[in-house]
């Protein structure tokens, strides 16, 4: 059975504009790189088979594709001869030519599987030989013009370069996203001359030949242009990234979410908000964070790769790896690293950091604490400033509190070291030694008080003078009449 539609995702080219060690094509915009924007826009819109064309940077490129998209077939374009040359190298790594080709670049980043879907059913629809993706940009210079005959049937597509001033008066533009017959585009690549003021390959140049054999091709005009603009610099990347972003932000505000202050709002493209969730200023959604319904987020949090829970709140929070749960309450000032698990109803409050923790539903970090690689039973509260010791150096050890247990302020617990379920633990405790279920646990010694410590041992000092003063005033007071 042979496959009907082959998209061809041009990505060879040098990107030297975006001064960059990277590939052009990996530098990301809403969290992905833009090679995969290309790719999910040409799966999304159902083709067949893939075929991406590599050539400046293959290795960075080939290796970043096997994650991106496994399936496609890389062809490696050796020399970069031109787009057309480009796309004979795709059509020579496959066995078979499809009925239908879809070529698109690879630096395109905000076109959409729905614009792709519109220019191949209206090549079907219209029996095309070859369909071009135009646009009407404010400035066209540097693009290829598409030229009409006045009947209004496009004739050619003349590259800037080659364009005399009357053609460059043209405002409307290649895109280079193109549909074409399989068989056509395999045999007009094959014949292409590099008769032409850059000496390269142009794919542009199958139009006027289509014409020539008398086969019918067309234009369709896109009204969004941004969808068709590429990226060359960093400048460009960055516009497109805001303008994703606005689009990204648009579409759920019409899903059912608050965005209050989109400018400052950045949402990646994989991220997923349930209704009624209020997305406050200052937040950043990165990744595959998912966020359940009628949750409150911000201001200012950062979350990547996060689960939260329906009815959440999680405000200034910077936390990555994470779940938290519904109903769940994080921040402010709350730093979630990797492996935290935050049940239901839980809470980890401010200037608290959690590592590989897990809170059950209910337990409470309220106040200034960090506990690493620790277990938390249901119901329990931890203390103000408690610290799990969980690291002696050489080994991570791990900390388990039961249920319902009550950790007093300012507690140490040095892993690896268990607390059973009902557990009191006293003011600045020093847990060292498991401690049983129901057992009240306080520090060895009391307080130790040396009266005129500072007088002897720090005489001279700040602290002394003040010590020395409070007490003649007490002799004073002492003294007065009464
Ligand atoms: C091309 C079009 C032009 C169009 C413009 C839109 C041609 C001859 N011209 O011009 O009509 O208006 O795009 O941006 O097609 N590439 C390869 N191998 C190569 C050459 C290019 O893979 O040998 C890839 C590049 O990585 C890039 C894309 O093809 O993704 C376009 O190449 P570029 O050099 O930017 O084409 P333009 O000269 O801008
Ligand atoms: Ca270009």
């Amino acid at each position: 059975m042979s496959t009907q539609v082959t998209a061809i995702v041009l990505a060879a080219g040098a990107g030297t504009r975006m001064k960059s060690r990277r590939a052009k094509v990996l530098h990301e915009i809403a969290g992905r790189p833009m090679l995969a924007h290309a790719l999910a826009a040409v799966r999304g819109a159902g083709v067949d088979r893939v075929v991406t064309v590599v050539g400046h940077d293959r290795e960075q490129v080939t290796a970043a594709l096997a994650g991106i998209d496994p399936d496609a077939t890389v062809a490696v374009q050796e020399e970069q001869r031109g787009t057309g040359d480009a796309v004979r190298v795709a059509l020579d790594a496959v066995d078979e030519v499809s009925e239908i080709c879809l070529v698109t670049y690879a630096d395109v980043p905000l076109l959409t599987p729905e614009t792709l879907r519109t220019l191949i059913d209206e090549h079907r629809r219209e029996r095309r030989a070859v369909t071009i993706l135009s646009s009407e940009p404010e400035d066209p210079t540097g693009y290829g013009r598409i030229l009409r005959d006045p009947s209004g049937a496009v004739v050619a597509i003349r590259e800037h370069k080659d364009a005399t001033e009357a053609e460059r008066a043209t405002r409307e533009v290649n895109s280079g996203i193109l549909v074409a017959d399989g068989a056509f585009l395999d045999r007009a690549v094959r014949a292409l001359s590099t008769d032409n003021a850059q000496a390269e390959l142009y794919l542009t140049d199958i139009v006027a030949r289509a014409v020539d054999e008398g086969l019918p091709v067309g234009a369709h005009v896109l009204e969004d242009v941004i969808q068709t603009e590429g990226v060359n610099d960093r400048r460009q990347l960055v516009r497109l990234a805001r303008e994703l972003n606005t689009r990204i932000i648009d579409r759920w505000l019409a899903e059912g979410v608050t965005v209050v202050d989109p400018a400052t709002t950045w949402i990646d493209s994989a991220v997923t908000i349930g209704r009624d969730t209020t997305v406050l200023p200052g937040t950043q959604l990165l990744g595959a964070t998912t966020i359940g319904e009628g949750a409150t987020i911000g201001p200012d949090a950062t979350l990547r790769d996060v689960e939260v829970g329906d009815e959440a709140s999680v405000v200034r929070t910077h936390a990555s790896d994470a779940v938290i749960g519904p109903g769940a309450t994080v921040g402010p000032f709350t730093y979630l690293r990797p492996g935290t698990v935050i049940d239901a109803g839980a809470k980890a409050g401010a200037y608290v950091e959690l590592k590989n923790t897990h809170l059950a539903a209910g337990a409470k970090v309220p106040h200034l604490s960090y506990l690493g690689d620790a277990e938390v039973g249901e119901g329990s509260n931890i203390g103000a400033g408690t610290i799990t010791a969980n690291y002696d150096g050489v080994t991570k050890s791990r900390t388990s509190i039961g249920r319902h247990v009550r950790i007093g302020c300012d507690n140490v617990l040095v892993a690896p070291v268990s607390v059973g379920d009902g557990v009191y633990t006293g003011a600045g405790t020093v847990v060292r030694h498991d401690v049983a279920a129901g057992a009240l646990a306080v520090p060895e010694s009391g307080q130790r008080t040396i009266e005129g410590w500072v007088a002897s041992r720090r005489p001279g000092t700040p602290s002394a003078e003040a010590a020395d003063q409070t007490t003649q005033e007490n002799i004073g007071a002492d003294q007065e009449p009464q």
